[in-house]
């Protein structure tokens, strides 16, 4: 029997970090079975937002690199688009592989799906219910160009299935007859896979940094709504500079070039003051393993990142998330994340609730058993069987 040949499609810094479930769990146990290319789009190009995941977690190196760097989102979206069906046209992969809600993933559905190639999204069925967001478009549409979804919560699984997916569809999948899975979330794999390697090979970096084990904060913004907004990222940041003194406390900011760029152009009085404030740690964004260690080792996350949100669970720590809603509702529910919006008042409060209540929270396992690339892959070969 030939190998099922998949095309992975990646661009930006968390779908890198994804990709990586993926390709060990075809290293370790589908090599027989499946032939991985990745093409990357080029969203993300700085060393420290895509070279470094692909040194760092041993991923498939792209076969193919777009090189479409940032611009707004029609003329990004569209150069993916155009770069994606050639690489289709050549390669004529047996399925497409998404992930997330980038632009990245929207440009791959689009251009699979009217090619005919059948897309399976990683990470379907999640909603903000903001169609404001940029991300909350592309998750729309990427699920409805898909043939298999894998929804990584049950409520990402009871969104499709509101937004007419039907769980009861039998094979042949196709597009218009699709199939949807509740599975659980390959990022906790990675949180597995890589915690005890991110103690080992990163662990000096906390004293490099005079960080004491559960006596910092680790923060990241990156959202459009916080960076693109003057007066918001200024209230969010002057807020957690005050608390940083208030509380004593070192609070670590590895911050995305966007970030940066917004500070730079708007904000530098205060950027300046955050580089002189000796409790702000305000550092270029760090590799995984990096990141996986503060993570670890921090007693409190806030954030705008879904991801970190979600790794602010695997590693037990509560987290204020600067947003009105969020996709992964299981979090708040469980009183462990907090919606804080840009408001100085609910950040205040929130946080001086969890540094009294902290260690006494639960975390549930909402999200799979660690083996879900696996269940993932098994159920693509599948689809190529039937
Ligand atoms: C993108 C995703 C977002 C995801 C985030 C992960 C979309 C619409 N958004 O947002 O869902 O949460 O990635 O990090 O796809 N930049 C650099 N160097 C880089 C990359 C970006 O300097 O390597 C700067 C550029 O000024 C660019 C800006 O960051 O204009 C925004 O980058 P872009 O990829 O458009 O969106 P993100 O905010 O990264
Ligand atoms: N991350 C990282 N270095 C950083 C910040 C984040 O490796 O400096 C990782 C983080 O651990 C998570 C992923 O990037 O796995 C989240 O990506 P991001 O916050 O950029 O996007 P989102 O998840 O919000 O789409």
């Amino acid at each position: 029997m030939s190998k099922t040949k998949l095309l992975n499609i990646v661009g930006a810094r968390p779908q890198i970090i994804k990709s990586s479930a993926i390709s060990r769990a075809i290293r370790l146990n589908f090599e027989q079975e499946i032939t991985e290319i990745t093409l990357h789009t080029g969203q993300h190009y700085d060393k420290e937002m895509s070279d470094v995941f692909f040194d760092e977690l041993e991923i498939h190196k792209p076969d193919f690199n777009l090189g479409v760097g940032s611009a707004h989102h029609g003329r990004q979206t569209a150069a993916m688009i155009s770069g994606i069906e050639d690489v289709l046209l050549s390669e004529k992969p047996d399925a497409v592989l998404l992930y997330g809600d980038t632009n990245s993933t929207l440009a791959g559905a689009i251009a699979a799906a009217k090619l005919h190639f059948p897309v399976i999204h990683i990470e379907a069925g999640l909603r903000s219910f903001n169609k404001t967001m940029p991300e909350e478009i592309n998750r729309i549409m990427s699920d409805h160009s898909s043939t298999l979804l894998f929804a990584p919560t049950n409520a990402a699984f009871k969104n499709l299935i509101n937004e007419g997916f039907r769980p009861e569809n039998s094979p042949p999948y196709t597009i218009d007859n699709p199939k949807i899975y509740f599975t659980g979330d390959i990022m906790y794999d990675n949180s597995l896979f890589f915690a005890e390697l991110a103690e080992r090979k990163k662990g000096p970096l906390l004293e490099s940094m005079a960080l004491e084990r559960d006596k910092f904060i680790l923060v990241t913004i990156h959202r459009d709504i916080n960076t693109d907004d003057t007066a918001r990222l200024e209230t969010i940041l002057s807020t957690l500079k005050n608390m940083a003194l208030e509380y004593s406390m070192p609070f670590v900011m590895p911050f995305h070039p966007r970030t940066v760029n917004s500070l730079k152009s708007g904000l530098n009085n205060l950027f300046d003051d955050l580089k002189n404030s000796s409790n702000i740690r305000v550092i270029p964004p760090v590799s995984y393993l990096a990141m996986t260690l503060l993570e670890k080792n921090c007693s409190m996350i806030i954030t705008d990142s879904g991801g970190v949100q979600k790794e602010s669970h695997f590693f037990r720590k509560p987290c204020l998330v600067l947003r009105r809603e969020t996709e992964w509702i299981e979090l708040v529910a469980n009183g462990t994340v907090k919606l804080v919006d840009a408001n100085p008042e609910f950040i205040r409060n929130e946080f001086a609730g969890f540094m009294q209540s902290g260690k006494n929270l639960e975390y549930p396992g909402f999200y799979g058993d660690g083996k879900t690339a696996e269940f993932i892959l098994k159920e693509i070969l599948l689809l190529f069987e039937r």
